[in-house]
């Protein structure tokens, strides 16, 4: 039977006497078959697995973005359910941000540039909870996605930074049968939307290829992005980067592993996606 905590306290308790390793997966809620994929991952690797759905109002920017946020709870419990998830861990705002809550983690250089550009403070909302769910579920192995590649290296820079000690799994990316990243907000997409959207893993897989090919000048291939973006009224582009994997240096010569990353904006709807070229 799968558990419903919702107080920090009684996860607290509880995660002491969990059969070891644990895996945490935290989550927004929403959940899809990318969520379902770090679920199942977690499920084969561990004797215990927490799955955390809280949708963090410190990593949204635009208030209207958290409003809309789809909040599906009952299918997801049944999906955590099914999967045979040991815990569910449903805090609400008031257990992770009481009243005096002050203190924020933040990483100084990689969560200013790309999504943290266009989202001045996610990073810091992201750091601060995934620590903070560190510390109470306290994981022998947590699961993030490649889909949100900086994310994952700013999870990694603090468990690093603040010796947490966790091991960070990161799990790749699940597309549709067109190659869209499967995302809680391609909900909102309308099919010729949709249709369109596939364009962003196309132009990812152009440039992979161009790169596979020995081409390693950065700019031509960022603008061969830009413009297979551009090929669609519907679709407005944030930024193409194509950075050095790890520290998210942007590139004027490719040096491997790279990543080549972007985000898009598709009617209010923003879009992210990426390629590793290693
Ligand atoms: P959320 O968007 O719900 O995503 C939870 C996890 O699922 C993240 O690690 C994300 O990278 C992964 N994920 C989402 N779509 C995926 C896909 N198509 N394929 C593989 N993995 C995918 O990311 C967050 O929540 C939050 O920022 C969180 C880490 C929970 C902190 O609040």
């Amino acid at each position: 039977m799968m558990k419903i905590v919702s107080k920090v306290s009684e996860m607290l308790a509880i995660q002491k006497d969990l059969l070891r390793p644990v895996g945490l997966v935290p989550t927004m809620g929403a959940l899809h078959i990318g969520h379902e994929s770090l679920i199942n991952q977690s499920l084969k690797d561990n004797n215990s697995t927490v799955v955390s759905i809280f949708v963090n109002p410190s990593q949204f920017n635009a208030a209207a973005d958290l409003e809309k946020y789809p909040k599906p709870l009952n299918a997801d419990l049944a999906l955590l359910e099914k999967a045979g998830v040991d815990i569910a861990f449903l805090p609400d705002n008031e257990e992770m941000y009481p009243k005096g809550f002050e203190t924020w983690i933040e990483a100084e250089k990689t969560s200013v540039i790309l999504e943290g550009q266009s989202r001045p403070g996610h990073f810091k909302g992201v750091a601060t909870i995934v620590t903070k769910l560190f510390n109470i579920v306290k994981p022998d192995k947590a699961y993030f996605g490649q889909k949100d590649a900086q994310q994952l290296n700013i999870i990694k820079r603090l468990n690093e930074d603040l010796n947490l000690f966790v091991s960070i799994i990161d799990m790749p990316t699940i597309r549709d049968e067109n190659g869209l990243a499967v995302s809680s907000r391609n909900a909102f997409l309308t099919d010729a939307e949709r249709d369109a959207a596939h364009i962003l893993f196309q132009s990812l897989s152009q440039a992979k290829e161009m790169i596979m090919e020995g081409k390693y000048d950065a700019g031509i291939i960022r603008n061969r992005i830009t413009k297979m973006l551009g090929g669609s009224d519907l679709i407005s582009v944030d930024y193409v980067s194509i950075s050095k994997l790890r520290s998210l240096e942007e590139l004027t010569i490719i040096e491997k592993p790279v990543l080549i990353s972007l985000a898009v904006i598709i009617n209010n709807t923003r879009l992210i996606d990426n390629i590793i070229v290693e």
